[in-house]
């Protein structure tokens, strides 16, 4: 039998990726995609799929749009949202809106059309840890965001929390560590570095480039929402890590030498405010009681992999380069 999907932020980093693989690994799902198309969308991305998957261009906040495809959908996997915290720290409305109110509006929808429903959320709900901290987040660490992207983040986990407990909809929700892979936004901390080599400019590290990321395949990621989703238990939430500690220092070091240029041809920038010190996943509940494993365990190679595919597109991201970098200059200042 055909599972109508609904993938709102379709045309983002991660849910475009979980187009492309579903198209391939799941021939009985019919996809439909919901999403705004921000600056951070790019609808290249789903150009050569357009045959075989619906683009509604609308804003999740717009509920008689919603409530019309919620109705004509039997899964809704949720990945819209204002996702990068710079821009949160510039102007946090735009957060508000599309991953508080957006959120309520899909849940509303769901709840009237009993409708399964799962929601993609980050580790960065729970805070950040010390470096010397052996502790790692697990499905019980309190939550504590700390910039209005990870906060809006939050509220948006405890109204789905709130929508099962108090109107019994069918909804799990999964918290991702850092995510990388091909087709992610240039803003973003490891295609920003790669194509800053790649055009010459300097990579650029935020204050003592120590503070560490948990960094996971998007294809991982998103097998592990298909596991929750076929496997998961209604109302409860699942953290996706693959143990994939680096500081960002190493981070760049890496891409630095993959692309042949002295290890220290970086720049150290201005921080940025209230900068999370480390996230780390502790997956054991996900891997234990649904069975998921990561399939990218060398992150060298996998690093690697995304070099070569921003390499190999540049009609995908060089358009928009020079404003992204221009945006970044204005905030910023070479500190070392
Ligand atoms: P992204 O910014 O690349 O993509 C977000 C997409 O949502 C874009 O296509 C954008 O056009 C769309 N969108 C934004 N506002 C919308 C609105 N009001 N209505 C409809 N569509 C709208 O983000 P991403 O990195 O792919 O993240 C996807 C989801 O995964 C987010 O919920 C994010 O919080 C979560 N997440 C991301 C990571 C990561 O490392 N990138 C890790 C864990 C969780
Ligand atoms: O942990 C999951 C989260 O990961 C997701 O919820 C977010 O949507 C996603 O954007 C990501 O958040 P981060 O803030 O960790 O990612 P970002 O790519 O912005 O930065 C990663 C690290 O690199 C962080 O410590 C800041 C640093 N950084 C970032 C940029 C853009 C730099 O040192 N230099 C840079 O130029």
């Amino acid at each position: 039998m055909t599972t109508r999907v609904l993938v709102t932020g379709g045309a983002g980093f991660i849910g475009a990726n979980f187009v492309l693989r579903t198209l391939v690994t799941r021939p009985d799902v019919q996809l439909r995609v919901l999403d705004k198309l921000t600056y951070a969308a790019n609808p290249e991305t789903l150009s050569a799929v357009a045959d075989r998957v619906e683009l509604v261009q609308g804003d999740i906040a717009d509920a008689e749009l919603v409530d019309r495809l919620v109705a004509d959908t039997d899964l809704v996997v949720h990945f819209a949202a204002e996702s990068h915290n710079d821009n949160s720290l510039a102007d946090p409305s735009a957060f508000v809106q599309t991953n508080l109110v957006g959120t309520y509006t899909l849940l509303e929808a769901v709840r009237r059309h009993r409708v399964r429903f799962h929601h993609i959320s980050t580790d960065e709900v729970y805070g950040d840890l010390e470096l010397d901290d052996p502790a790692r987040f697990t499905e019980q660490t309190p939550y504590n965001p700390s910039s209005p992207y990870s906060s809006t983040k939050a509220g948006s986990d405890l109204l789905v929390r709130a929508w099962v407990r108090s109107f019994d909809i069918a909804a799990t929700i999964s918290n991702c560590s850092n995510n990388y892979g091909p087709y992610q936004h240039i803003e973003k901390f490891i295609p920003r570095q790669i194509t800053n080599v790649l055009s010459g400019i300097r990579p650029k590290l935020y204050g003592d480039g120590r503070n560490v990321r948990d960094w996971i395949h998007v294809d991982d990621h998103n097998d592990a929402v298909w596991t929750i989703i076929d496997h998961g238990t209604i109302g409860e939430t699942y953290l996706i890590g693959a143990d994939g500690e680096v500081d960002n220092r190493t981070v760049v070091e890496t891409i630095l030498e993959l692309l042949g240029r002295p290890a220290d041809a970086f720049d150290f920038v201005t921080d940025r405010p209230g900068h999370d010190r480390r996230y780390a996943i502790d997956s054991t509940r996900l891997r234990d009681e649904l069975g998921w494993r990561p399939n990218y365990l060398d992150f060298r190679a996998g690093l690697s992999a995304t070099i070569d595919w921003y390499r190999g597109h540049t009609d995908w991201w060089q358009p928009g380069k020079a404003a992204v970098e221009a945006g970044y200059a204005a905030t910023q200042q070479i500190t070392g």
